[in-house]
């Protein structure tokens, strides 16, 4: 089965600039795919600089890779032909971290929506095109009244970040890819913003790419996980397991640095995260063996392949060395099975250490 959205061994390296000798390796030999079929919140977690966003802006054709392929479809996004490219424009949506940067302050919010409406030919008269406006911001728990009319400094963070999911919405859109779509806004916010995204998935069918440093809210709203480490998957699998249980020593760090619940035991207590030297290619071995306390020799010597721990988890980590090796290719072996998380979750107890964010229903 072909998928809608896949990244097949996709690198990419920004040359490095007037005061920078070497190139950044951002991101190297990616294999993520995006099922049209299964609508499923995929998050992309890990640090800063991990490349994240870029892998974002990979999917979404906004750059090209240096080497090896974006497909959507099956079909290279760098060869569509005109009428395709313009199809995976209308289905692959994004919503970025910051929804002020993309209104200009001069235009009312209203032309935010009115934009892709018109460039997209959705509505054929007026009224059709104030009529699914209207439907747009009132799925996203937008009065239209209340809104309309309005420039962006005159609407809260919150409301900004809505409009955005609104326009998203507006083109009928099967994936999304939320770059940080919750950072900017307050905590209360957060979780109606959250469980927007997750209604995107159980009613509306959209599969979504959530990008996030936040391992809190990926466990919250996410099925799978995929855990970046200088441009390379360092753990992916059903977000149950990787979070409750996390194997590989950096997904184990992240998870340590979520603020727990636990009033004695205070935040950044077990571990101090800080950013790692920028990679690059040259570099020998695993990526995280200069920060790894379990560090073996073979760890410096060569790189790690991903090692199937269970049906729904690999690691790229020695300490795994007798589950079997998995193809990058594979990684879809241990992601595209965990399901809607919905259905796994009845019963399920919440990861112990794992705070709540307050999501709502
Ligand atoms: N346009 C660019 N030119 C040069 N280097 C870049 C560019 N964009 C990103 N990088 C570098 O590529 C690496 C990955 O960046 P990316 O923005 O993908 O990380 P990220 O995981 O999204 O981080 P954050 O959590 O801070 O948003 C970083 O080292 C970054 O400095
Ligand atoms: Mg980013």
């Amino acid at each position: 089965m072909t998928s809608l959205l896949e990244l097949r061994d996709a690198t990419k390296v920004y040359s490095g600039g007037l005061f920078k000798r070497r190139a950044t390796v951002a991101l190297e030999n990616n294999y993520i795919s995006v099922s049209g079929e299964h609508p499923t919140i995929l998050a992309i977690a890990g640090e800063s600089g991990s490349g994240k966003t870029t892998m974002g802006m990979l999917m979404l054709g906004f750059i090209e890779p240096s080497s090896g392929q974006v497909l959507y479809k099956g079909q290279d996004l760098w060869q569509l032909p005109k009428p395709v490219w313009k199809e995976f424009r209308r289905e692959v949506q994004a919503i970025f971290q910051d929804p002020f940067e993309v209104y200009n302050p001069f235009y009312k919010v209203d032309h935010v929506l009115t934009v892709p409406i018109r460039k997209f030919r959705l509505a054929n008269t007026r009224e059709q095109e104030h009529d699914l406006i209207e439907q747009a911001l009132t799925s996203v728990g937008l009065r239209p009244d209340e809104t309309l009319g309005r420039y962006p400094h005159q609407l809260s963070g919150g409301q900004r970040q809505r409009i955005t999911v609104a326009r998203a919405l507006l083109l009928d859109p099967k994936v999304i890819i939320a770059d940080e779509p919750v950072s900017m806004i307050d905590a209360s916010l957060r979780a109606t913003v959250l469980k927007s995204l997750r209604s995107l998935r159980d009613d509306v069918g959209i599969s979504i790419l959530y990008i996030t440093h936040d391992l809190a809210t990926a466990y919250h709203i996410s099925d799978e996980i995929v855990v970046l480490y200088q441009g390379g998957v360092a753990e992916a699998g059903s977000v149950e397991a990787v979070i409750q249980e996390p194997k590989h020593p950096y997904t184990q760090l992240l998870v340590a640095s979520i603020p727990w619940p636990d009033p004695k035991r205070r935040w950044g207590q077990d571990a101090v995260l800080t950013q790692g030297d920028v990679f690059h290619l040259e570099t020998q071995g695993c990526k995280f063996a200069p920060r790894c306390a379990r560090a073996m020799d073979i760890c410096r010597q060569s790189r790690p392949p991903l090692f199937q721990t269970e049906p729904s988890r690999a690691v790229t980590c020695y300490l795994y060395q007798d589950s079997p090796v998995l193809e990058p290719s594979e990684i879809g072996r241990v992601l595209g099975q965990n399901g809607r998380r919905a259905e796994q979750a009845q019963g399920a107890t919440p990861a112990p250490g794992v705070p709540q964010v307050g999501l709502p229903g």
